[in-house]
């Protein structure tokens, strides 16, 4: 959470740390800030709100500095004004530093220096930083070391930037257990939380492995450990376009990452999936042997990775006849969960950085488990902690509703429990059709879109509605949850997931003339359940929608979103796609910030 800029260059900074923060407000948009160096003193400009009010701050523009940091903040200590947000100096203006993490001894920290004579002004947990950097600096008299000590008391997870007019041609960085990388061009280096900030400037990336720091001056960057031995970073040159990661033409990113979903099913296909050849995944060594040994497959996720995780489990099940569970990881991290080197953990995380996920993955590793990270992002941090990581290469997700990531994650999920099969030697006409159906999903995402103008009708019927229920049986459900979850985090509506054969046992008496109740049906076995359980809801007033890939007129449903047919394992992937349309619709009915919804970051970072 929060996003990180930082610049050091020949050109001014103002510019190009603003740019780089408005690319990142899907991090947390309650406050922004820039510091910049200038005539060898620190300016620091902030505001509460999004970060295009900065534009407004008296002299903003002005600025000449090209040295400079900068932060969009989604606030954990400290309510969201003007004094809480970042850059924070030390009590005596000398260091600025920007935060992303918590500091969880803050308090301890804070209590000593006052009684060092510091003084502090804001409610956060990070000004302790650049006031502990002071305090060492005395002793220290030098940048990096300063910071190195700084760090060796901070508990909790950080990457900062630190800038200082002590020593105005250079920034600090350092991380741990939060991102950051360095993008280099000519002269110049882009320091930015997520790649994305600076895209437009370079495509050749460090990314900071963890406990790292930097020194960067204009013509140097050096890497070192943290005990400040210099060491080596490769750079990585990522494929991502510009364009993946601009609006190209759409209202809002979240449409566009709708619509891009053919495209990241393709991508995440890739080369690992064609038609009858064995499905190929070179990125992982797991053999027959091992996948025999096993008891169980565990998926570990949060949010919406965590539905793809719930989607996926019937097809592991299905095709390896192995017992496969999916759980949240903040409660699998505190549960001392039954697993040992017998059970297969696979972690799904969009940024690769949530904080629970790693903190899971670490769990499992630790209790034997053989480990693999799905993720979208390039040497995100999970993917430096798993045994093997496969990437969905579903682009850039910027609207923090996740929409073409989840379609990219089941369908990744799915070519893995195709490999197990294969690799079992289990590769039965299920696989072979589900295989020859997974190939096709593409175009039928496509012909899916057709239904949009129906969703944007079906959006001015229910937007002023104050809950909406979504039902679905099997695999159904788990697209409920999906649905629901959309829904309620762009739109504000609440809104709730039910099985719909549970309905009865409690929720049914919520049911009232005019609540719009979103039935799912794509599983055949459950088809007539399903239609039954919608006509108890019609009968006690409920205006029903239903979803389906089903030809379901002989039941007079008085709205039906028809979706292409499919095989039922993916049926997720196509049912979800109204949904996640109507969500989208409803928030604009609303007229919501769709992609940058209240409270609500992309990427956790914080527990
Ligand atoms: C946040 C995002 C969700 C996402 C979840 C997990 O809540 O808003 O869209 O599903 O985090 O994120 P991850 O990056 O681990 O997939």
């Amino acid at each position: 959470m929060c996003g990180i800029v930082g610049y050091i260059g020949k050109n001014k900074a103002n510019q190009i740390l603003i740019n780089g923060l408005l690319k990142l407000e899907y991090r947390g948009y309650d406050s922004a800030g820039i510091a910049v160096i200038e005539d060898k003193n620190i300016i620091c400009k902030k505001d509460i709100g999004r970060v295009s009010n900065l534009y407004k701050l008296e002299g903003i523009n002005d600025l000449t500095g090209t040295i400079g940091i900068a932060h969009t903040r989604w606030a954990t200590h400290g309510k969201p004004s003007k004094i809480n947000a970042h850059p924070h100096l030390d009590a005596f203006n000398t260091f600025a530093v920007v935060h992303n993490g918590i500091i969880e001894n803050y308090n301890e920290l804070k209590e000593d220096l006052i009684s060092k004579g510091y003084k502090f002004y804001t409610q956060t947990d990070s000004e302790v930083i650049p006031n502990l950097i002071s305090y060492y600096y005395k002793e220290e008299k030098d940048l990096l070391k300063a910071v190195n000590r700084a760090c060796k008391d901070l508990k909790g997870s950080y990457a900062i930037e630190v800038i200082s007019k002590e020593e105005p041609d250079k920034i600090v960085v350092a991380r741990k257990d939060s991102p950051m990388v360095i993008g280099i061009a000519d002269d110049e280096k882009f320091i930015a939380s997520d790649i994305p900030a600076v895209l437009e400037y370079t495509k050749d990336f460090y990314l900071l492995a963890d406990g790292q720091f930097v020194e960067l001056t204009r013509d140097s960057i050096k890497f070192y450990d943290e005990n400040l031995n210099e060491v080596e970073n490769k750079i990585e040159t990522i494929e991502w376009s510009e364009t993946a990661s601009s609006k190209c033409g759409y209202e809002d990113y979240m449409l566009k990452e709708i619509y891009e979903q053919p495209k990241a099913i393709r991508e995440t296909i890739g080369s690992r999936l064609n038609e009858n050849e064995k499905c190929q995944f070179d990125d992982i060594e797991i053999d027959k042997e091992y996948l025999k040994s096993i008891t169980q497959i565990r998926i570990v996720a949060c949010g919406t990775a965590m539905y793809a995780g719930l989607v996926a489990k019937n097809t592991f099940e299905k095709l390896l006849s192995i017992n496969t569970e999916v759980e949240v990881a903040s409660e699998f991290r505190y549960r001392d969960p039954l697993i040992d080197q017998r059970t297969l953990a696979i972690f799904v995380s969009q940024s690769g950085e949530t904080a629970d996920t790693i903190a899971a993955l670490k769990l499992a590793k630790k209790k034997g488990c053989k480990t693999i990270s799905i993720s979208n992002v390039l040497g995100s941090s999970i993917t430096r902690e798993a045994d093997y990581t496969i990437y969905t290469h579903a682009g850039p997700e910027i609207a923090v509703a996740s929409t073409k990531a989840y379609t990219s994650q089941v369908v990744l999920l799915e070519l893995l429990a195709i490999y197990f099969a294969e690799v079992l030697e289990k590769d039965s006409e299920e696989v072979k059709t589900l295989k020859r159906d997974i190939l096709e999903l593409p175009k039928k995402v496509e012909d899916t879109f057709k239904v949009a103008d129906e969703i944007k009708e079906l959006a001015k019927q229910i937007y002023e509605q104050k809950d909406v229920f979504f039902i679905g049986r099997g695999i159904d459900y788990t697209t409920t949850r999906e649905a629901a979850l959309k829904l309620k985090e762009i739109s504000y509506i609440h809104a709730d997931a039910y099985q719909a054969g549970e309905l009865k046992h409690g929720p049914i008496a919520l049911i009232e003339n005019g609540i719009t109740v979103i039935g799912i049906i794509s599983d055949k076995k459950l088809l007539k359940k399903s239609v039954s359980n919608l006509q108890e809801v019609i009968t006690r007033g409920a205006n029903v929608v239903v979803v389906t890939d089903k030809n379901l007129s002989k039941y007079n449903f008085k709205k039906v979103i028809k979706v292409p047919e499919t095989n039922r394992l993916i049926s997720p992937i196509l049912t979800v796609i109204p949904l996640q349309l109507l969500a989208y619709y409803v928030a604009k009915e609303k007229k919501l910030d769709v992609d940058k919804p209240r409270n609500l970051a992309k990427s956790v970072t914080v527990e």
